[in-house]
């Protein structure tokens, strides 16, 4: 017989609010009784069963598994999907093989960490700049968007090549994007068109204006003779924006949330202002015990997977939960704990294997200056409203606060 603990109800939806109001229960639920558990996925307009693994060992196996695909996850044969939607659908991480492997490495060259080293300062400075124009200690502010996200926005837009001209209008169209369905189908569907449009046109003027970025270092791997199209240039924009900031700036978010939560480990990095070893050990145990993503994409099974007694069918979506894993007392000592000082530390949160994240040094870097230069400059930071009103968001894929 399994006992459900009172805070977890089956089935469990992903994006419900029982599964939003005590996921670390759910997860050690799903490790001890179900390692090959099936939830649904709530997207608001969409709705999704999934077969979970929540077991570390479960998860390494899966995403290195070559049975286990990303590519055929998309409509059943016969729908048809639009065109706006095909493309932000044909992101990096929903690529197989030879494809995955092509594009990633036309991608990875500007990630190299001499290039990551000098973004720091300028991390630093938008960092401070952006403490400056919020004033000094004169009342509450939003921590995500008045700091975390113009802050990790501007870097990645930099990055990428996202003008000023564009930059509102490229941000509007991925937080649709990303939050998913919680307005109208229709309104969803005009901002992905419109941040093709965008994109389109932003490829289309790298192409006549070459400059120092990430677009025109892509547009030029291609005429060295390896071929990107049009198409996949604007998917591979996507895969960068989307997947660059978000994430980024609930890890510093989530960060503050911890570190809040937890003032002795906060003590220890006060103490320790310039230990940058330190800082980069507390920045990946917030992407162990917090994560801003839960989990990655579902991916396909291409023929029928024995696994714990069970039979996953061929044509059905696995996804690892990467959050458990992170929590799996197989690996980690008292990982209920929050420890900033936890080594080893092999924890999941930036994934594994061939997507394993191509962008987890800059996002360690951007995450463990931003928080240097928030606590450095506000050392009495405290939250403004009360611990409980600081509750996660019911989405089911990503750890974030409301
Ligand atoms: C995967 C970029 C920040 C977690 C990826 C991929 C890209 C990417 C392009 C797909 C890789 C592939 O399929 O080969 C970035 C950039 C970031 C960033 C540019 C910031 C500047 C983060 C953060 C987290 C994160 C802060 C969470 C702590 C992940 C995870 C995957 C991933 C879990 C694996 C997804 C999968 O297997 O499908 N990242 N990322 N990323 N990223 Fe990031």
């Amino acid at each position: 017989m399994t006992v459900t603990p009172s805070s977890v109800t089956l089935p469990i939806v992903m994006g419900g609010a029982e599964f939003a109001a005590d996921p670390p229960a759910h997860y050690t639920w799903l490790r001890e009784n179900s390692p090959l558990g099936q939830v649904r996925l709530d997207f608001g307009a969409f709705a999704q069963d999934v077969w979970v693994v929540s077991r570390y060992a479960d998860c390494k196996a899966m995403l290195t598994d070559p049975r286990l695909l990303r590519s055929p996850y998309g409509p059943p044969p016969g729908v048809e999907i639009p065109e706006h939607i095909r493309l932000v659908s044909s992101t990096l991480d929903m690529k197989d093989k030879d494809e995955h492997r092509r594009l990633r490495s036309l991608v990875a060259a500007p990630f190299t960490p001499k290039r990551i080293d000098h973004l720091g300062e300028q991390v630093r400075a938008l960092a401070e700049r952006r403490l400056d124009a919020l004033g000094g200690d004169s009342g509450p502010i939003d921590l995500r968007q008045d700091f975390a996200l113009p802050v990790t926005y501007t870097v990645i837009a930099d990055l990428v090549g996202v003008g000023e001209q564009d930059r509102v209008r490229f941000q509007q169209g991925v937080t649709a994007l990303m939050s998913g369905f919680s307005g109208s189908r229709e309104d969803w569907e005009a901002h992905v068109r419109d941040l093709v449009d965008v994109t389109r046109d932003l490829v289309a003027r790298k192409r006549a204006e070459p400059a120092d970025d990430l677009v025109t270092g892509l547009i030029e791997a291609e005429e060295a003779g390896d071929r990107l199209d049009d198409t996949e240039l604007v998917a591979m924009v996507f895969s960068l924006v989307t997947a660059g900031y978000e994430t980024t700036y609930n890890l510093i978010t989530n960060a503050v949330a911890a570190l809040l939560d937890h003032p002795d480990q906060l003590d220890l990095l006060r103490a320790a202002p310039d230990d940058e070893a330190l800082w980069r050990s507390a920045v990946d145990e917030v992407a162990r015990y917090l994560p801003p993503i839960t989990g990655t994409r579902p991916a396909t099974a291409v023929e029928d997977i024995e696994w714990h007694g069970q039979t996953v069918p061929a044509g059905a979506s696995v996804l690892p939960l990467l959050a458990a894993a992170n929590r799996d007392p197989e690996v980690f000592e008292e990982p209920e704990r929050f420890d900033v000082t936890r080594s080893p530390n092999p924890h999941l949160g930036f994934g594994h294997g061939v997507h394993f994240c191509l962008g987890a040094n800059l996002a360690r870097m951007e995450a463990r200056v931003a928080l240097q230069v928030l606590f450095e400059r506000h050392p009495g930071l405290s939250l403004a409203v009360g611990r409980d009103e600081l509750a996660l968001e019911p989405m089911p894929l990503w750890t974030r606060f409301r």
